[in-house]
């Protein structure tokens, strides 16, 4: 039996862990894609056993064996290259978003069996109600926000926190509730600036800081900056992009134990000799669908 893995987009928290499962679970017969579907379109295929990994690299974020965003593979010649190199495995197991799990229906389509774990930490799956990475996430920054927002009480500021989501705000969503935000930008429609501006004032007036949560591709941040100190000339108002300690902090507990639970029922998809599956999170409980 000859099996394939490969992680495709934006790294998800937890990808580790169930790389280094399924290298338990089988050992010489696990193969890995370098770079997610640019290394199966290239061809850039090898035995896990060649990487050289560190002891502990499944508690960490990040995808040792690479990853990619891959246009070439929706295109008829990327596609077929591809085809060609994941049809010599019995199973391809494929992490990542839903570019990628439209990938994995098209190989299915083409007698490849596939099984898909959604994984991105915007958590926009569309068939499923979690994606790896996304506690993580919301976990990195709800520690940047607490660790930050002394200071900017301290001087009785406003800090804006850019989070990511290209098109999701899940991310700001989650972190705005858990860190009792005083305000959330997730969508266009939330930029209410006569909102925002009493907020911030009457915070000010309490001797307190602002803290503002904004999804990332909403607004340019001098345009919100500008906007906002003008309307709050007494305020010095802050900007702070979170950024990639979304993608590259340390997996929660949480995040582990579901990276742990996907990847022994991969495993067990693939002892029994399943057909193409994808494993879902719904209400909690994981699902296997096809
Ligand atoms: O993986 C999803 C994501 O984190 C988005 O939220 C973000 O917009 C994007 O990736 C950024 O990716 P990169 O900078 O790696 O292209």
């Amino acid at each position: 039996m000859k099996i394939l893995i490969l992680t495709s987009g934006g790294d998800a928290p937890g990808m580790n862990m169930i790389i280094y499962q399924l290298r338990k679970a089988f050992k010489k017969n696990l193969f890995y894609c370098e770079d997610g579907i640019k290394g199966l379109i290239n061809g850039n295929i090898y035995n896990i056993n060649d990487l050289n990994l560190q002891n502990d690299f499944q508690f960490k974020a990040g995808s040792v064996i690479g990853s990619s965003r891959c246009p070439e593979f929706q295109k008829e010649t990327g596609f077929k290259e591809g085809l060609s190199y994941a049809k010599q495995f019995d199973y391809v197991v494929v992490l990542g978003g839903n570019g990628s799990y439209k990938g994995c229906k098209q190989l299915t389509e083409n007698n490849v069996k596939t099984i898909f774990v959604p994984s991105t930490i915007d958590n926009d799956v569309d068939i499923s109600d979690y994606s790896q990475g996304f506690d993580t996430a919301v976990s990195s920054c709800k520690f940047y926000i607490e660790n930050t927002m002394p200071t900017i009480n301290t001087f009785k500021r406003c800090c804006i926190y850019e989070v990511m989501g290209r098109k999701c705000g899940k991310i700001a969503t989650e972190t705005f509730k858990s860190c009792k935000c005083d305000y959330l930008i997730s969508d266009e429609k939330d930029l209410k600036y006569n909102k925002i501006t009493k907020i911030i004032n009457d915070n000010f007036s309490k001797r307190k800081g602002s803290s503002i949560i904004l999804r990332e591709n909403i607004i340019e941040k001098e345009d919100i900056l500008d906007t906002l100190q003008k309307k709050c000339p007494n305020v010095e108002i802050k900007y702070s992009v979170i950024g990639y300690l979304q993608r590259g902090f340390i997996p929660t507990k949480k995040e582990l134990k579901i990276a742990k639970l996907f990847a022994k029922n991969i495993v067990k998809l693939i002892n029994i000799k399943s057909k193409s599956k994808a494993l879902v999170i719904k209400k909690n409980i994981l699902e296997v669908i096809d």
